[in-house]
């Protein structure tokens, strides 16, 4: 049983609350039964699996208010596990998300969660968008994180074509159903920027009677949409 808050496997854990370490180390941190159930299910096996002792959980036992205290969670945790990220090569079809600026590591877990939901094929990670291996995207993301490939871009013509741009009151309405596609989704506060959507073959807009949507909201009523 761990006793000791310096143990090397607790440090380890609460290095990689922070960004830089996690992609330094290219590790993240999933916690609670469902979201290591979702890791199962699966086939992610975890570099390490830690639970408090006396819980009957697998995994090497802690003393439950040590593993509370390296937990992410106010309410603290039973069991967590490390596990190593997995990056595909590059942004694949037929049915792509594409997130670009999307800072709120809430939203990127809620799209996650919302491709799984959709059948896509990949998302892709644009610039300046939320780490999708932090504990609150991991949580958001309701174990889908396990599930949908994802993958960085840096450009847009690195999307599989053809491109639609989601942009509030631009463009044709969204249509579907349409396959292949990738879904480029903007930043919660700008949107997409203007060369960003040049670079897409379509724009198009959810016709609404307010202003805009949250991102991971548009996202999800627009996958609905392509894929009915
Ligand atoms: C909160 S919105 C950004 C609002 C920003 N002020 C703008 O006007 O683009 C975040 C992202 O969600 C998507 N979005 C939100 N509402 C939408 C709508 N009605 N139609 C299409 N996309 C929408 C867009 O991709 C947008 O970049």
């Amino acid at each position: 049983v761990i006793t000791s808050h310096s143990n090397s496997r607790l440090q380890l854990v609460r290095r990689l609350q922070r960004a830089r370490d996690r992609r330094d180390l290219g590790l993240f941190v999933a916690e609670g039964e469902d979201l290591l159930a979702a890791a199962d299910a699966a086939g992610w096996a975890p570099e390490e699996r830690l639970a408090a002792a006396g819980s009957g959980l697998p995994g090497e036992e802690v003393e439950p208010e040590l593993l509370a205290r390296a937990s992410s969670l106010g309410s603290g945790t039973r069991t967590l596990g490390i596990f190593r990220q997995r990056w595909a090569e590059a942004p694949a079809g037929p049915r792509c998300v594409a997130l670009w600026g999307v800072r709120d590591p809430g939203n990127v877990g809620a799209v996650l969660r919302s491709g799984l939901a959709f059948g896509v094929s990949c998302v892709a990670l644009g610039p300046d968008t939320a780490d999708p291996w932090s504990p609150k995207a991991v949580r958001a993301s309701m174990g889908a994180v396990f599930a949908v490939p994802l993958a960085r871009s840096s450009h847009p013509s690195t999307l599989p074509p053809p491109r639609i741009a989601l942009v509030a009151r631009a463009g044709t309405p969204l249509r579907g159903p349409a396959e292949p596609f990738t879904l480029v989704v903007g930043a919660e506060r700008e949107g997409l920027p203007g060369e960003v959507v040049e670079a897409c073959e379509q724009t198009a807009h959810i016709p609404i009677a307010s202003e805009s949507l949250n991102a991971a909201m548009a996202t999800t009523i627009a996958l609905y949409e392509l894929t009915r």
